[in-house]
């Protein structure tokens, strides 16, 4: 078995790579949201300036039988370094994994950092004994964190959304709530990308502090980017004040041909909490999607389980637990 760097723009490399992505991190979730090749070839072809990746595949001959992508932040955080390492199912517990990881944590030390962090998804009743558990701690992580991963069938009852909606109303009076699909307007992209920014410091990450994320315009504009070409649409909502500042925001991507929603951040500015922002803007977007994309059956959500406002206002909405996704990491 040897390692070899992936060139991101070879289609039959990326066809294997995404082959075992997808069989790696289906085992043992039966029914959780797939991605398409075309999803996963545009997330890795697409330029984020705020992070490099780097790409390796294992194989053993000329198979490839497991990958591997470090993600080193350019421009906040740049002590630490995010991976993922994923094994073909048929050649597992023969050291492929490990060799991977070993790879990927020495590149990041080289690169002078000194956090590398991952995450795994994990059924409840096993997450303290899951052998991705047994395959970080052999390997000198520890848990650093856990969220847990919910999902909300769609369509919602146009009652409930329009309950929710008055009921943040009560208190979101001095707000005006606005969606925007798949283009978000340049003269309210600085003030998004301040709550954007601002995310990573204020929902709980367990025992890992981040700095705030330098978000810019530049990459929120890679980011729709990127979601236009994986087939994906972005929902934006946010609440705006009289002079146009945004208060709230939360996002998602639809699968503009398939059935599946992500959620991505929702973010309610510091000085502008206590007004149901979050609930304002969770409803109507969500009224939004069902109302443009009537085949969208499911969204998918995680957070800390620790994130007590955020998982009410979910629990309220519908979400129910699926599984959790368990953060580790390594200090050099
Ligand atoms: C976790 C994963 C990468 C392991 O790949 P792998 O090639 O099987 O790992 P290795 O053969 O190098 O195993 C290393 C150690 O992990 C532990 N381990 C791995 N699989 C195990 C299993 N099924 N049961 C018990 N322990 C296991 C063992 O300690 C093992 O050492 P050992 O074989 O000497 O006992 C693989 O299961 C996978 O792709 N999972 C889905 C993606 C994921 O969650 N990745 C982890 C976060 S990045």
């Amino acid at each position: 078995m040897d390692l070899r760097p992936l060139d991101i723009h070879d289609d039959d490399l990326m066809r294997e790579a995404h082959r075992i992505d997808d069989a790696g991190t289906q085992v043992g979730r039966e029914g959780a949201p797939r991605w398409t090749y075309d999803e996963y070839v545009a997330a890795v072809r697409s330029p984020d300036s705020g992070e490099r990746a780097i790409h390796v595949g294992a194989f053993d001959d000329d198979r490839m039988v497991g990958v591997g992508i470090l993600y080193e932040f350019l421009l906040d955080n740049t002590e630490k370094a995010w991976f993922e390492v994923v094994v073909d199912p048929e050649h597992r517990r023969k050291g492929v994994g490990s060799a991977l990881l070993d790879h990927l944590v020495a590149q990041a030390g080289a690169d002078g950092r000194t956090t590398v962090l991952t995450d795994t998804k994990i059924p409840f009743a096993e997450v303290d004994t899951h052998h991705q558990r047994r395959f970080l701690e052999t390997r000198g992580f520890t848990q650093a964190n856990i969220e847990v991963v919910r999902h909300l069938d769609l369509p919602l009852a146009d009652d409930a959304i329009r309950k929710w909606a008055d009921h943040a109303a009560e208190k979101s009076g001095g707000y005006r709530v606005e969606t925007f699909v798949g283009h978000f307007p340049d003269e309210l992209a600085e003030s998004l990308c301040v709550l954007l920014g601002q995310l990573a410091v204020d929902a709980p990450t367990g025992t890992v502090d981040f700095e705030e994320e330098v978000m810019t315009p530049e990459r929120l504009a890679e980011r729709y980017a990127m979601t236009a070409a994986q087939g994906r649409e972005t929902f934006e909502t946010v609440a705006l004040t009289p002079d146009n500042q945004v208060a709230a925001q939360t996002t998602l991507q639809v699968q503009a041909d398939g059935t599946d929603a992500f959620q991505w951040g929702t973010f309610v500015h510091r000085e502008h909490r206590g007004h149901r922002l979050g609930l304002a803007v969770k409803a109507v977007n969500l009224r939004e999607v069902q109302a443009r994309h009537p085949h969208v059956t499911r969204v998918t959500t995680q957070n800390g389980e620790t994130n007590g406002y955020m998982i009410d206002i979910n629990e309220q909405i519908g979400f129910r637990p699926v599984e959790a996704s368990v953060e580790f990491v390594k200090r050099a």
